[in-house]
């Protein structure tokens, strides 16, 4: 079996869906700006999306969180969506669907789903004995262990010994299967050293593993054996399927497959990367569904080396970085300061100085000063000039023509990084042309039409890059962008694509003669230090 072929102008991706033991943190909300970007990078080319993101609700540590709380589960879980939701809303993602686990109708897609791999002879009741990893919600092998007992990702947490009857999915059927879908589709599992890890862990042989648990409340009832409940994985990497229904639609398999699957991206972090490249595909292939077409496994932020995370207690709280920086800065140093798919640790000061040098120096103060020049020199317009009037081999037209080709194939692959690196070369050539052109001298000696040609080229320089850069900084752009006197807001999602097509702003010069250039208003306030590094 494998991926299917699809549309290409559809897609759908996923942001995992995250346990709510507790308030979002950085690391929830790295995954989701990344697929946030994606998506807004789409939907400006024009292609339909669905960005599928929510919350995985069941489980013991959901059930042991709202006990210590003291309060039922369902209500600590409508807490936790709530915050979820407004961190969110406050980082301008442009979600589709939040599927929530314990939606209603979520369990008549489990249920449907369990019947026919049960049907496929694919389920079977027998004893369960190990270690229990409860933050990562997973039986460990006891190598797999630290000295003191617990796993590598939640080295204060115990694992806990369990001895119990459970319902088990033959995994170990799908062995050679699962290993010709890694052969013959390279771009399954990425980036490649995550597809290595894979590759590696299903050579060594795949045991079954458990669906299903005995002293567990807190999860979907087991279809005709209500003593067990549905293993809280087996239900959540189902809520992608459920979250493709239709509101008014009645909630079959059939129902949900017709129209966006097989989902095109799983963006998720590399801890959780066995259950959608290994677990995930063979249940769907006992089911007899079509694949998922890609995996991709990003590396994770790190606090003084460590996994930031709600398990450690080392989280930043984006909430108040927000509050403090702004959702587009926060979305840029994401971005821009870490190779996705690679760990990237988080320092304060240095992503206060890169938003200063990229963002209100670099990016910033030079629309600023172009445009002050406009109105001092050029009284607030730049006649008829157009991009033809430059001459080839000009130094910022050169980079700029092909900018949009470059950068396009930088988020195709999730190379953000680079694309906003390829997107700043313009942006300080144009800092380093105007300095050394010097537009100031040339008014004096008289050299109106010299002193337009300039300050048009750097002009559209800033531009470029702010249209390039809209799916990252999309408020930042349109501050851009509106000061150069065009009127698009790059938070209007599926219209975008009509108001401001790829196509034509993505290419350079796009500036027509006779803009109307406003008066500069800063466009990115230079950040204060934080006094101490905060933890
Ligand atoms: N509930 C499961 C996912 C089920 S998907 C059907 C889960 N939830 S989680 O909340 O623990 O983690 C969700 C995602 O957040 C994972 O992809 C995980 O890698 C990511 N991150 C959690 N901490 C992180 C960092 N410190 N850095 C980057 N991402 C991290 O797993």
């Amino acid at each position: 079996m494998t991926p299917e072929k699809t549309n290409p102008l559809k897609f759908a991706l996923t942001t995992p869906l995250y346990y709510v033991n507790g308030v979002p943190h950085i690391g929830s909300a790295y995954t989701t700006m990344i697929a946030d970007v994606i998506a807004r990078h789409k939907r400006l080319r024009g292609e339909k999306i669905l960005l599928i993101t929510g919350t995985d609700e069941h489980g013991q540590k959901i059930q042991r969180t709202a006990q210590e709380k003291g309060i039922p589960p369902q209500e600590h879980c409508d807490q936790m969506v709530a915050s979820f939701e407004s961190l969110w809303d406050k980082l301008d993602i442009q979600y589709d669907r939040f599927s929530r686990t314990t939606a209603p109708r979520h369990q008549a897609i489990v249920n449907e789903f369990w019947q026919r791999v049960e049907k496929n002879d694919d389920i079977y009741l027998a004893q369960q004995q190990g270690w229990y990893c409860v933050p990562c919600e997973e039986f460990k092998e006891k190598r797999e262990l630290l000295e003191n007992g617990c796993c590598p990702l939640h080295p204060n947490k115990k694992a806990e010994w369990r001895d119990e009857e459970n319902y088990f999915f033959r995994l170990s059927k799908y062995q050679e299967k699962l290993e010709e879908l890694y052969q013959k589709n390279p771009q399954f599992i990425e980036p490649e050293s995550r597809r290595n890890e894979v590759i590696n862990f299903v050579s060594q042989g795949l045991q079954d593993f458990s669906i299903s648990r005995v002293n567990v409340e807190w999860g979907f009832p087991v279809p005709g054996n209500p003593k067990h409940t549905i293993y809280v994985w087996f239900d959540a990497l189902l809520a992608y399927v459920t979250a493709l229904l239709e509101p008014e639609q009645d909630p079959t398999l059939e129902n949900a497959l017709a129209h966006w699957w097989p989902i095109n991206l799983h963006l998720i972090g590399k801890d959780i990367l066995r259950f959608h490249a290994v677990y995930w595909p063979a249940m769907l292939m006992s089911a007899k569904l079509p694949l998922p077409q890609k995996i991709f496994g990003h590396g994770f932020l790190t606090k003084d080396g460590q996994k930031m995370g709600k398990s450690l207690g080392n989280t930043l709280d984006p909430f108040k970085l927000v509050d403090n920086y702004g959702a587009d800065g926060l979305r840029y140093y994401f971005l821009k300061e870490i190779e996705c798919g690679k760990d990237g640790d988080f320092n304060e000061t240095r992503f206060v100085n890169i938003l200063n040098a990229d963002l209100a120096n670099d990016l910033g103060n030079l629309l600023n000063r172009t445009l002050g020049m406009i109105q001092k020199y050029c009284q607030g317009s730049l006649s008829a000039l157009t991009a033809a009037d430059l001459p080839q081999g000009h130094t910022l037209k050169t980079i700029g023509l092909d900018l949009g080709e470059r950068v396009i194939k930088t988020y195709e692959t999730l190379k953000f990084n680079e694309g906003c690196e390829e997107i700043l070369t313009l942006i300080r050539a144009g800092n380093k042309f105007i300095d050394e052109q010097a537009p100031w001298r040339l008014y004096k000696e008289g050299k109106q039409s010299e002193v337009e040609r300039i300050l048009y080229a750097v002009l559209e320089s800033v531009r470029l890059a702010a249209y390039l850069l809209a799916p990252i900084i999309p408020n930042l752009s349109g501050k851009i962008y509106q000061q150069l006197g065009f009127s698009i807001d790059f938070n209007q999602g599926d219209r975008l694509a009509q108001i401001a097509p790829f196509n034509h702003h993505s290419q350079w010069g796009k500036i027509t003669a006779n803009q109307n250039l406003p008066k500069p208003q800063p466009i990115f306030a230079k950040l204060e230090l934080p006094s101490e590094e905060s933890s």
